[in-house]
């Protein structure tokens, strides 16, 4: 049996590649297909500059067991949702889309910070007592320890920046706590430590149901939430459904969030500040609005659902970008937990 003390070095791509580019990342959960609000909140930003970063994209298929999940319908997120990512024009070539258990080290590194988190910390969390709550008796232990898997996601790759939602930055906090209690507690730099980044205001887009709550995938009225499998019958009957306010007119106002998410939907997509968009709808009606954001987003979204169902239906290729992402994370995956398994004096395997 051999103790190894050198953690192996990395191929000189791999390298240089990490010496010139600060490392990107971010995951999405495949409970459900995504939405509108994820494509707009999400990947359209990242599509505008993920190239200048060494980035890392997953699906995190063990996320999503801390709900139950038909195991069909999991498979079929989780690789629809990666299929997304590629349909909306991220190249697989400059950054590394994969699923989250393909790379073993995730579930390792999450047991290992598990023993250095505190229950006090945890129970902290906003989702985490959010989701709680909901669920009354019979807590599963994943909803709690949900926030150390994703550190272990975002600290595996010495990650630089966590493009995240504003409801997700405490979780993206907690794992800057657990890197500093780690890279302290051993007197190494065993991770980096990461920053949120929160997509720019105006990203934020809201159920169409219910303009005050944010556009969720797993909502259960299936009016709220514009998936990216909606056919464009779909999109324009839900845009006419939408809930807007009281009175008439169409302006900028707090008051009016019904109104104020279709041009921030319609903003997202044309880049136009609010302002300028309000000024074309003077003296126009609210039906007008629905059905010119509608049509915007048929336009939008319409080739994404259809490029998805191209890639989906060729699976052969997709299988090829998700293997290949996942050898070459396994790589960097294996850097950190060779780091953390010899400052802790876990003997390595014999190789
Ligand atoms: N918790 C995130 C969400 O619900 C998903 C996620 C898991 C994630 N691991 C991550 C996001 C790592 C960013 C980085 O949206």
């Amino acid at each position: 049996m051999s103790i190894s003390t050198t953690v192996p070095a990395p191929n000189s791509k791999m390298n240089s590649e990490s010496n010139t580019k600060k490392v990107m990342l971010s995951a999405v959960t495949p409970s459900n297909t995504l939405t509108l609000g994820n494509y707009l909140g999400a990947l359209k930003n990242w599509v505008g500059f993920y190239e200048n970063y060494d980035c890392y994209f997953f699906s995190v298929d063990l996320h999503a067991l801390t709900a139950r999940q038909d195991p069909k319908a999991l498979l079929d997120h989780t690789l629809r949702a990666l299929a997304n990512y590629l349909a909306a024009g991220i190249d697989p070539k400059k950054a590394k889309l994969f699923i989250q258990s393909h790379v073993r080290q995730h579930a390792e590194l999450s047991w290992i910070l598990t023993c250095h988190a505190y229950m006090g910390e945890l129970s902290r969390m906003t989702q985490f007592k959010d989701k709680s709550s909901k669920q009354g008796q019979n807590i599963g232990c994943g909803i709690f320890s949900y926030p150390i898997l994703m550190a272990a996601d975002i600290l595996l790759y010495q990650t630089d920046l966590v493009p995240v939602g504003e409801d997700q930055k405490q979780h993206v906090e907690l794992t800057r706590d657990l890197a500093l209690r780690m890279n302290h507690l051993y007197d190494t730099e065993l991770f980096k430590i990461p920053e949120p980044f929160i997509a720019p205001v105006g990203a934020r887009i809201m159920s169409l149901q219910n303009p005050l709550a944010k556009m969720s995938k797993s909502d259960t009225d299936p009016n709220a939430s514009i998936f990216l499998t909606d056919s464009n019958d779909q999109i324009v009957k839900k845009f006419k459904k939408a809930v807007t306010d009281s009175g008439t007119e169409i302006t900028d106002d707090p008051a009016k969030p019904g109104v104020k998410n279709l041009l921030t939907i319609q903003s997202a997509i044309t880049k136009k500040p609010i302002a300028e968009l309000v000024e074309g709808y003077r003296g126009k009606m609210y039906g007008h609005l629905k059905l010119e954001t509608a049509e915007m987003v048929v336009a939008e979204i319409g080739p994404i659902r259809d490029k998805s169902n191209q890639i989906l239906s060729e699976q052969t290729e997709l299988m090829k970008i998700l293997r290949e992402a996942a050898q070459a994370a396994s790589v960097q995956a294996e850097l950190t937990t060779t780091k953390v398994r010899e400052a802790l004096g876990l003997l390595s395997p014999a190789r």
